[in-house]
């Protein structure tokens, strides 16, 4: 088989993770202090792909392409390509029909992460003569998902979000195509969504009898697409770190896997991992984790975090009540107004969600 390229898809508006997504690109959300995307690009690396084009959102596409740089830090080799708008999946990949040329390739959704990476995937996919293949697991909402329904070891039907699903069978963001899926694709209408649909085109594969094989996903996947999935992504990567203080404890309890970068300082405070706290951070007075991943520079006084993640350069001081299952983006504030209990102060952006008792 000629040589594997990789496409990851990190276009697309974000909508679901607004206010977030209007000044950052979802895909650099960080899970365990990394962005999301640098997880896919290790899953392809480590499957033996190398060749990899990244398909860019026209607002969101500089951000992303300064985060990964020419793909060296990660051993790849990174060629940008620019949607011009986020007509969909199969509209992504058509984008980049000329970078893939007659190369078989691996399509993965710069927002999913798998527990197992994907090489157990791209292996079979080489040894076999599918001329697609996809990965499924269980959930228990198909309907948030492109759907399948399986006979024996084949797929007979595929469906994107149905409204009554015909199994719990989702489709897992990682398909292996081969440049069939072109033609597919182009020959699709937008869907109720407006969208070219990938389903619909893997869908027009096994019309046409070709031969789709599917895979279930061994170990946990996520589609961090939404905060509770984020926080649980973040959980999940946490459960796997494993413990490195190399910065400064001062009287302080420090129990479980926690991370301390460079320059960071606890004092006088708790920190249960699993935790990560960014280079330069300062906790002091304060009950940090389990489940915490604060970024670079983020200091908090007087307060309480759990299960929650904390973008660089954020502040949290003196709050009274438990700061849980929450995301807070960069440079955020959060404090006590001086000399009133009872009042809150907030100085919020556009379509924030805010839950006070
Ligand atoms: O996560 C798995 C699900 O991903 C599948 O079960 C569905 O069948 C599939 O359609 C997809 O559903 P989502 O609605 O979650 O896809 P989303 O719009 O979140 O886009 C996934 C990634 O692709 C995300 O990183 C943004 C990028 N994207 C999206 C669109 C619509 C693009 O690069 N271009 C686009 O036009």
């Amino acid at each position: 088989m000629e040589a594997l390229k990789g496409l990851i898809l990190s276009g697309g508006a974000g909508t679901r993770l607004r206010p977030l997504t209007h000044t950052s690109a979802k895909q650099l959300i960080p899970v365990a202090n990394r962005p999301v995307l640098f997880y896919g690009i290790d899953a392809m690396v480590e499957a033996g792909i190398t060749e990899i084009g990244i398909v860019i959102a026209p607002e969101t596409g500089d951000e992303i392409r300064e985060a990964v740089g020419d793909g060296s830090a990660f051993g790849a080799s990174v060629t940008w390509i620019v949607q011009d708008r986020p007509a969909g999946l199969a509209h992504a990949v058509l984008t980049a029909r000329d970078f893939i040329g007659s190369s078989p390739f691996v399509t993965y959704l710069g927002d999913n992460l798998l527990k197992n990476g994907i090489s157990g995937l791209v292996d079979s996919f080489r040894e076999g003569e599918s001329d697609a293949m996809v990965l499924l697991t269980p959930v228990p909402d198909p309907s948030s998902y492109g759907v399948a329904e399986v006979e024996e070891d084949r797929i007979v039907n595929l469906i994107e979000k149905p409204e009554d699903p015909p199994s719990d069978l989702a489709l897992v963001g990682v398909y292996m195509f081969t440049p069939s899926i072109f033609e597919m694709a182009e020959g699709l209408e937008p869907s109720a969504r407006g969208e070219l649909e990938i389903t619909e085109a893997i869908q027009a594969l096994i019309d046409r009898d070709m031969t789709v094989d599917y895979e279930i996903v061994e170990g946990w996947w996520k589609d961090t697409g939404m905060l509770d999935d984020i926080l649980e992504a973040n959980r999940l990567v946490l459960e796997e770190v494993e413990a490195e203080l190399s910065g400064t404890v001062e009287n302080s309890a420090v129990e479980g896997s926690v991370v301390l970068a460079e320059g960071a300082v606890i004092r006088d405070s708790t920190v249960t991992g699993p935790a990560v706290i960014g280079a330069g951070s300062l906790i002091e007075n304060s009950r940090i984790g389990p489940n915490t991943a604060l970024g670079e520079d983020v200091v908090v006084r007087g307060s309480s975090i759990e299960n929650s993640i904390v973008l660089a350069g954020s502040r949290i001081e003196e709050v009274a009540a438990t700061i849980e299952a929450s995301l807070l983006g960069r440079n955020v504030r959060v404090g006590r107004r001086q000399g009133s209990s009872e009042a809150i102060h907030l100085m919020v952006g556009d379509n924030s969600a805010i839950e006070v008792t």
